[in-house]
């Protein structure tokens, strides 16, 4: 395998649907190993589909998305394999992506078998990875259709993990979980991404979550990023009128990290 490390750039990126610009002249870039960037924006405003840009579901109306130099919707068929297991992305609303038939073991050893496939190290079993998202051994041999909301989404996670990505794109990973579940799997997913050099976006509309694990994050307001900084910076001390919204808007006592609270 190679030891160069994987990048995943936008470059003044646009996108939307029927010529209707959604997301405009955005630009980030996702490095394996790189710090976990975040972007935070309210409901509506196009974060779902900046994702479906950055991973190729979309095409760009304008600018580009680069995966190790190349153009991501113009990948060929072999390239277009190795990005989708390089490259994993995590739906909103515990979508797995999976056959609702499958029972969790047979979807986890068809991820781990994808993964040796294309050469990748997992170094894991289906018990590590469900581990790994803080579910136990005896959901193995459930339907993937009766899981919960919250352990689809942990489902969801850990079949991504299962590939061993360079670059990892959560979408509100954790909407459906309970206060404390969220903060353990938060912790979980920032220690995994460090040890295993992966390049993280986060995306959701929760800054608490954001700040916990991300160390720039980017405001996305109008289709496009008005402003970015340190979770510490936009939350104490926040310039732009949506960041100051999304700033007030964290309820006092949801446990947003004590560090970050100093300001206010
Ligand atoms: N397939 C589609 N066709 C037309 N419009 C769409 C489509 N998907 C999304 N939109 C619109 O694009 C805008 C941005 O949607 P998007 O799903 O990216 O928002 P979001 O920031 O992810 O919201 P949320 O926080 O609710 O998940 C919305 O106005 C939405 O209605
Ligand atoms: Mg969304």
């Amino acid at each position: 395998m190679s030891t160069q490390k994987s990048v995943l750039t936008a470059t003044n990126l646009s996108a939307g649907y029927g010529g209707t610009p959604v997301i405009r002249d955005v630009s980030l870039t996702l490095t394996g190993g790189g710090a976990p960037i975040g972007v935070i924006g309210q409901s509506g405003v196009g974060k779902t589909t900046l994702i479906h840009a950055l991973v190729g579901v979309l095409k760009p109306s304008g600018g580009r998305v680069t995966f190790n130099g190349r153009t991501v919707n113009k990948l060929a068929l072999g390239a277009k394999k190795n990005f989708g297991v390089s490259v994993r992305r995590v739906q909103q609303n515990g979508f797995t992506g999976l056959d609702s038939r499958l029972t969790v073991r047979k979807a986890l050893e068809a991820e781990l078998a994808k993964a040796r496939k294309a050469g990748r190290a997992t170094g894991g079993t289906v018990e590590d990875a469900l581990a790994t998202v803080l579910l136990e051994n005896r959901y193995e041999s459930r339907t993937i259709g009766t899981l919960s909301g919250g352990e689809k989404q942990r489902l969801a996670l850990a079949s991504a993990l299962a590939t061993r990505p360079d670059v990892l794109i959560l979408d509100e990973p954790t909407t459906a979980l309970d206060h404390t579940l969220r903060l353990e799997l938060g912790r979980r997913i920032s220690e995994i991404v460090a040890e295993q050099k992966i390049g993280l976006l986060l995306v959701s509309h929760d800054l608490e979550m954001i700040a916990r694990i991300c160390s720039t994050v980017h405001v996305l307001s109008d289709g496009t990023f008005v402003e970015t900084g340190t979770p510490e910076q936009l939350f104490n001390n926040p310039h732009h009128p949506v960041t100051r919204e999304i700033a007030i808007a964290m309820p006092k006592a949801s446990g947003m990290p004590e560090e970050l609270r100093s300001g206010r």
